[in-house]
């Protein structure tokens, strides 16, 4: 059975992607504030999301939202310091933090300061103690994984806890993650993906006939998933089969 997403929107331009994605996410974040008085975001790392966090933090939207409203946690996170430059949460340090008021206690780092595992449950007991986040965004790797979600790796048949600690062959490190217990119990799921690089993958993705080898697909938020991307990464499968978007 191909995998279809709920909601796929792709932009002729990265930077179209970046707007119409930091658009959607203000949208979503003024209707929380506006029902319940506040607004959560699990945020995503790597490369792809500065970009978007700067035109959420900088741009004409960023005087449209209450920062101080909003909780932001992470993902997932590489086991090295907050500053080091591999840190997902030194990236949204200087592309979002650095630019909004959000207060620091609505801030929530994924601890790694000490053993991945002890960080990771660490992180469950402070997710346990807030509401489900309302809005986790994700981007994918070119073997299809997502947060740190990885193939072939212990995490993804995990059932019991929200967060855990993973180590993955082929970047020989620690990693920690939300579980896909915990990310599908959420209302909903962004997947921001960008470039030329991404092409091949997202192709492989909606339209091999066995999906779930690729721990993208096993994300399935309670209420919407979206996908975003530009031309650059929707092309391969455009070629394939021109989708209806
Ligand atoms: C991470 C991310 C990871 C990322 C993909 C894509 O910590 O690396 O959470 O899942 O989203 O690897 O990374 P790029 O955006 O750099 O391509």
């Amino acid at each position: 059975m191909p995998y279809r997403a709920d909601h796929l929107v792709v932009l002729d331009t990265t930077s179209q992607l970046y707007t119409e994605c930091a658009k959607k996410i203000v949208e979503y974040a003024m209707n929380c504030i506006k029902q319940k008085g506040h607004f959560s975001m699990a945020l995503a790392g790597g490369s792809t999301p500065e970009k978007l966090y700067l035109e959420l933090s900088t741009g004409a939207l960023s005087r449209q939202l209450d920062w101080t409203k909003c909780q932001f946690y992470f993902g997932d996170e590489r086991m090295v310091a907050h500053d080091h430059a591999d840190s997902n949460f030194a990236m949204a340090k200087r592309s979002l933090f650095d630019h909004i008021d959000t207060p620091d206690d609505q801030i929530h780092a994924i601890p790694t300061d000490a053993d991945a595992e002890i960080c990771a449950a660490r992180y469950a007991q402070l997710l346990s103690t807030h509401p489900p986040i309302d809005l986790v965004l994700l981007g994918i790797g070119e073997d299809g994984h997502t947060a740190s979600l990885f193939p072939d790796t212990t995490i993804l048949t995990e059932t019991d806890k929200t967060v855990a600690a993973v180590y993955v062959d082929k970047l020989a490190s620690w990693r920690i993650s939300l579980t896909y217990r915990y990310i599908n119990h959420c209302p909903h799921a962004y997947i921001l993906t960008a470039g030329a690089n991404k092409c091949e993958i997202v192709k492989q993705i909606f339209t091999t006939d066995k999906p779930e080898q690729f721990p993208v697909t096993g994300v399935r938020p309670e209420d919407k998933l979206y996908w975003f991307m530009d031309e650059a990464a929707y092309q391969c499968l455009q070629q394939v089969s021109p989708m209806e978007t």
